[in-house]
């Protein structure tokens, strides 16, 4: 049977005292924390077989290499993408989506061509649409959302036509935890020839992803928000499109041949990946997913659900909250942003952080959904696989002493 208690046991910052009280990490969207899994293969890494990859024919070098290319083939069976040199690594979701903007999108957009994305989009799939949009003289169109924080779908049809070229879309929302059905979208937007885009920050995340079944051309994600380390994502690509592309950057490991005015580039994925990259990143990354494979995603899974609705029915319960977002947890990700009376977010977070309860408080990088709202922040509280009820428990008594102080 799946124990949170003893899954919590495998991370070692979840065991400590914040403010004198045992810590409730509940920030989980913004990123996660690491198994000693992943702690221990980063350490062995840096111990043992530390050196750049791709370049050595000495031992460490072919160690570093090997282990640093598994992880790729690790992270490819997590996504179930069907050829492992689709995976790019990168920086994280946000590099990823800046990556297709560029490399994709300068070369193949114009004036009078639309890219569209959504209002519940974090920022990261929206700056880097804009400034590409304002490069290409492209025009940038909008999907809006109901009251619940859902994608109004209704008029789906009229907005895509032949002059969308682009659809870049997040199949979970950051700041409100919607479920995007990014498969009925990606059928749609494939209709009209465009490419789709998802960013999946938060959703590779709680779950293993199909891009194959979402039929996506571009899937994003990090690694940091899987229990992997910061600094290291995937840019997954379908392999006819990523081998039109121009490179992103230019350095070393990119290239075939160079010449004095000229060069070639290598093939994909490596054309990707200019300069060292974060190795030890990638290796942990894979660990982190051979962490939670091993744990068994159905069962991380079917926990999330159970600790939302346990979440859910216990915030209701808290006079004065007001809850955003779906109301249906079949239509909801582990994430409840919320407000409570005229008490700022920012007051909130500070108060439970007196008790030991880490919340995020702020726009969440997701300010068009506030101002849908008319809120300047919410405070979000978010789950993962080391939540239990008792954590539960104790974000709502600390809000209970919000609500002493703010009356
Ligand atoms: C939906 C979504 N997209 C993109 C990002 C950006 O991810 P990163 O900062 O790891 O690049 C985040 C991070 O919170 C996110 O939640």
């Amino acid at each position: 049977m799946y124990d949170p208690v003893r899954v919590r046991r495998d991370f070692p910052a979840l065991d400590q005292n914040v403010n004198g009280k045992p810590l409730v990490y509940l920030d989980n969207a913004a990123t996660s924390q690491k198994p000693r899994a992943v702690l221990d293969v980063l350490d062995a890494y840096y111990k043992r077989d530390n050196a750049n990859v791709h370049r050595g024919i000495h031992q460490l070098s072919q160690r570093a290499t090997v282990a640093y290319e598994a992880a790729r083939s690790k992270v490819a069976g997590w996504i179930h993408a069907p050829d492992e040199s689709e995976v790019i690594w990168t920086r994280g979701t946000t590099e990823a989506i800046n990556l297709v903007a560029i490399a994709w999108g300068l070369d193949n957009l114009s004036e009078g061509d639309e890219i569209l994305i959504s209002v519940l989009e974090h920022h990261s799939n929206i700056i880097p649409w804009q400034i590409l949009a304002a490069r290409t003289k492209a025009t940038l169109r909008y999907l809006e959302i109901d009251d619940e924080g859902r994608l109004v779908l209704d008029d789906l049809e009229s907005v895509l036509t032949d002059r969308t070229k682009m659809v870049a879309i997040s199949d979970v929302s950051n700041s409100l935890g919607t479920i995007n059905p990014v498969k009925e979208i990606t059928r749609a937007a494939h209709a009209v020839g465009a490419i789709v885009l998802v960013d999946g920050a938060q959703g590779a995340v709680h779950t293993r992803v199909d891009v194959q079944d979402l039929g996506c051309d571009f899937y994003a994600f990090s690694g940091h928000k899987l229990c992997g380390p910061t600094g290291i994502g995937v840019l997954w690509g379908r392999k006819e499109l990523l081998e039109t592309m121009s490179p992103f950057q230019g350095g070393g490991e990119m290239i075939h041949i160079v010449d004095r005015d000229e060069s070639s580039w290598a093939s994909v994925p490596h054309k990707f990946e200019a300069g060292t990259p974060n190795i030890a990143g990638a290796i942990g990354m894979g660990a982190a997913v051979d962490y939670l494979s091993n744990l068994g995603v159905e069962h991380i899974e079917a926990h999330e659900k159970e600790i939302m609705a346990y979440a859910m029915g216990r915030l209701l319960e808290v006079p004065d909250i007001r809850i955003y977002g779906p109301s249906s947890l079949e239509e909801r990700s582990a994430v409840i942003s919320f407000t409570l009376g005229d008490a700022h977010p920012h007051d909130i977070s500070t108060i439970l952080d007196m008790d030991g309860v880490a919340v995020r408080a702020g726009h969440h990088c997701a300010q068009l959904v506030m101002k849908h709202f008319g809120v300047s922040a919410t405070a979000r509280a978010s789950f993962y696989l080391y939540t239990t009820k008792e954590d539960v428990d104790r974000l709502v008594d600390g809000l209970g002493q919000v609500t002493t102080i703010f009356g």
